[in-house]
């Protein structure tokens, strides 16, 4: 059986680090508030100038060194992300551009901060049933361009960054053992766009906005509907979380990490946190999280990952991925 197999993943952090207290010298909040309502720290914002492309393209380089190919390899880009550089093209044909990759294809995949479980789905199904060989998944996100910096119960929460994950295709038995993409389940009920949206944009008739989040709602149905989707990963697997090496999560709040942990009931030692030291990247955080969990060690071939994301709209959905 034909499967999508990581030859490797990569990030890139913009160099600014914005502390909680620096935002406290911006709005009326506090470090002590910020950690322990959202675990949060420290994020990183883009430079001035600097893009999500721009990002996108470093964690890309990143990414294709740790695979060892070019990008003239590559057939495909799928990049996930909420805040492109314009509104069209797609972000994802500038980092084609800026990678030097001069031929196969390139789009954006729109799904807030489930982009990257969508993202990673596309260019599995893709791979699988032969469009392509090899694909460069990226997410992507510069969110400090859309927030409100007068509005404390949302731009505490956010930061930049960019992480990308390459992918070849393998031969597997076509059972759970296999290395490789196992299975993606993606979930979406536009009923909720208003808990969590940005105002604006180009059909609108209004220049992009700002954020709007009802964080309390977004956060009951992030803890719902990720143990759901996980559950329903598991069991198209035949697979028991306790098979499972390492939980790969999107980054919100360090409250939903733990709430949703405990829920499915997957120890805290196998949950890969970042949201401390980058905040929610959105799209951008589980490829960050993948990247983190591999430089350090802990993410080893042949291991069993589950990705899981919620976002606006809502989105949310799953991966499960033999490392
Ligand atoms: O990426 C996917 C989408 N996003 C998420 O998943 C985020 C989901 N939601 C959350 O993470 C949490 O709901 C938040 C972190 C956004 C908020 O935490 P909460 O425990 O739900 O707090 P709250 O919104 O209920 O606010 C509690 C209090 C309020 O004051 P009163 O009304 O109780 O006097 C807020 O005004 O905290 C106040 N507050 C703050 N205080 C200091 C809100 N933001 C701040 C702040 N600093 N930054």
């Amino acid at each position: 059986m034909r499967r999508s197999v990581a030859l490797g993943c990569g990030a890139y952090l913009p160099e600014r680090r914005m502390t909680n207290d620096d935002i406290a010298r911006i709005v009326d909040t506090d470090d002590q508030w910020i950690v322990e309502r959202t675990g949060i720290r420290e994020r990183r914002i883009a430079a001035v100038g600097e893009r999500t492309s721009d990002l996108a393209t470093r964690a890309a380089e990143a990414a294709l060194a740790a695979a060892g190919i070019g990008a003239s390899d590559l057939d495909l880009i799928v990049l996930a992300t909420a805040t492109p550089d314009d509104t069209f093209p797609a972000t994802a044909t500038k980092v084609q551009a800026a990678l030097g990759m001069r031929r196969g294809a390139a789009f954006d995949v729109q799904a807030v901060c489930s982009g990257f479980v969508y993202a990673l789905a596309v260019a599995d199904s893709m791979l699988r049933c032969g469009q392509a060989a090899t694909a460069l998944v990226i997410g992507a996100e510069t969110f400090s361009r859309i927030l409100d910096w007068t509005d404390r119960s949302t731009c505490v929460l956010f930061g930049d960054g960019a992480g990308a994950l390459v992918l070849g295709v393998g031969e597997g038995q076509g059972d759970k053992r296999d290395r490789g993409v196992l299975s993606s389940h993606l979930h979406s009920d536009g009923r909720y766009h208003d808990l969590l949206y940005v105002d604006g944009g180009p059909s609108s008739g209004a220049a992009v906005g700002h954020l709007r989040m009802a964080g309390r709602d977004v956060f009951k149905h992030a803890v719902t509907n990720l143990s759901a989707v996980v559950e329903e990963a598991l069991t198209a697997n035949g697979l028991v979380l306790d098979e499972v090496d390492w939980l790969v999560p999107h980054q919100a709040n360090r409250r939903i990490l733990d709430s949703t942990a405990r829920k499915i009931g997957i120890p805290a030692e196998k949950v890969i946190v970042t949201v401390d030291r980058h905040a929610n990247t959105s799209a951008a955080s589980i490829p960050l999280a993948l990247a983190a969990g591999v430089a350090d060690g802990r993410i080893q071939r042949g291991h069993l990952l589950l990705l899981e994301a919620m976002g606006g709209g809502f989105t949310w959905g799953a991966n499960l991925l033999r490392w």
